[in-house]
């Protein structure tokens, strides 16, 4: 069955359908044709290449996954709209991929019906505007189950559909075992909730290098999140910032935490205190929604958002990256550190979605869950207040007794921008949100 007649037939996506419109040619075809990397939107005009998921020679059918690619704004799955075989990749990974330039060369299997306009762009390679079907090949994640063939076949002979298969694989993907497991086959698979540990202060992660080992200059060019990085803080060095800092007991949230180590562990879900300071933050900005706002671009109108998408600033091996967990102020405990989970995970394979990036309301940044005392947050415009938690430490403090005793002690450093927000205003709000931290029990009444 040629390509468009199974897109006539209707198995595919609506957005092959644009086919109809394209002229095609119907000989057997057989030849070579470069795959473009095709329009993203958002305005992206180039992406890094993450990974390679094929190589020359490697045979491909539609839909397979060709590689990941990372713009400033969200990672993306390109997949393939042909069946045939790899004969040239374009792009090493991290290299620096051109929307509409040529991705891989793909000679295509025999009774192939190909769009006229991909077979004029064989002569005329610069033509890129005439490629108009090619944004079929780009799929945003979770919009279609990743398989191989072979497990496909697998999942087609024994009549399961592979959108009720839960995937264990790299972005979801469906394994051979994933649809055993299905069937019932094999025995239940081992959470992928489970969380790794951080990596030890021992142990060499980004940014850091082995001693002694950089023996010249080494250029290393901005990419990815960290081009986002450049544009966010290049744009907040435009707000006037103020800072506010304090101090929180948690000993009693420390408590809290131990108490539901085994809650946890039977929900899989990881409770470190992150989920705690975030809810704290929320249900101190439904008293003082100021600062979960933003101006307008003429700074004539603040718009207080009704919806707490708290930013967290997180520390991955692609750099910096800030996505939000939306509507906290209807999410329960569980259920943000349900999604920091998600995220977190995310991060960690440079995974995170655009959708996950968009519509920040307001940021926390745990600094102190890598080390540090005080830190100096930088507003992530357009909003207008950012925290910086610093690490939990054992300090001597005096009890109500005059005795000294061993306190667990907290720093959190707040900014916010001087034309929205007052001094004052923030400091009632950091004694709201430590008061929620003081006393656990306090927040914990207040959650629905
Ligand atoms: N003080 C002491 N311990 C802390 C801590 C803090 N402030 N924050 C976290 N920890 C502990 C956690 O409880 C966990 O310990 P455990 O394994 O015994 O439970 C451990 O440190 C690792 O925590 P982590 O896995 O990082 O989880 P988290 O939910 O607390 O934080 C992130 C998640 C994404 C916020 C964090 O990993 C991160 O990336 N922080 C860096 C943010 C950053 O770079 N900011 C700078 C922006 S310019």
């Amino acid at each position: 069955m040629s390509l468009l007649q199974r897109c006539l037939s209707g198995g595919v996506p609506l957005r092959l359908i644009s086919l109809r419109r394209v002229r095609t040619t119907s000989i057997t075809y057989g030849s070579l044709v470069p795959f473009k990397l095709s329009d993203i939107g958002e305005g992206i005009a180039e992406v890094q290449v993450k990974e390679w998921h094929v190589k020359v020679g490697d045979r491909v059918n539609q839909f397979d996954n060709i590689c990941e690619v990372q713009s400033d704004k969200a990672a993306v799955s390109i997949t393939s709209r042909y069946d045939g075989v790899i004969k040239k990749l374009y792009y090493n990974v991290d290299d620096v991929a051109k929307v509409g330039q040529p991705l891989i060369d793909i000679e295509l299997d025999d009774d192939v019906e190909v769009p006229s306009s991909i077979k004029q762009e064989k002569q005329e390679p610069a033509n890129i505007s005439s490629v108009e079907d090619s944004a079929a090949s780009i799929r945003h994640k979770h919009e279609k189950k990743l398989a191989t063939p072979a497990v496909r076949r697998i999942a087609m002979e024994s009549k399961v559909n592979l959108l009720d298969v839960a995937g264990s694989g790299k972005d979801g993907r469906v394994l051979k075992e994933d649809v055993l497991r299905f069937l019932g086959q094999i025995s239940k698979a081992p959470s992928n909730t489970s969380y790794t540990p951080h990596t030890s202060s021992a142990s060499i992660s980004k940014g850091e290098f082995q001693a002694g080992t950089l023996k010249d200059d080494e250029i290393v060019p901005v990419r990815g999140y960290t081009r986002a990085m450049v544009k966010s803080m290049s744009e907040a060095l435009k707000i006037p910032h103020f800072g506010y800092n304090d101090e929180i007991n948690v000993g009693r949230l420390v408590e809290l935490r131990d108490q539901l180590k085994h809650i946890s562990r039977e929900r899989d879900i990881k409770m470190s205190y992150m989920p705690m300071f975030i809810k704290a933050a929320s249900l101190a900005l439904a008293r003082f929604p100021m600062l979960n706002a933003s101006a307008d671009e003429k700074f004539e109108n603040i718009i207080y958002k009704a919806s707490h998408n708290i930013c967290i600033a997180m520390d991955t091996p692609g750099g910096l990256v800030v996505p939000n967990i939306k509507n906290c102020e209807q999410r329960n405990l569980w259920e943000v550190a349900e999604e920091l989970n998600r995220l977190h995970e995310a991060g960690k394979r440079q995974q995170i979605s655009r959708e996950d990036l968009i519509g920040g309301t307001f940021t926390l940044s745990n600094i102190g869950a890598i080390g540090g005392t005080y830190a100096s947050p930088v507003i992530f415009p357009p909003q207008v207040a950012i925290g910086a938690i610093g690490k939990i430490e054992k300090l001597p403090r005096f009890d109500a007794a005059g005795q000294v005793y061993p306190a667990s002690l907290v720093k959190v450093s707040w900014a916010a921008d001087h034309r929205v927000v007052d001094g004052a205003t923030m400091a009632r709000f950091s004694n709201l949100w430590k008061e929620y931290l003081e006393n656990p029990m306090l927040m914990l009444s207040e959650l629905r």
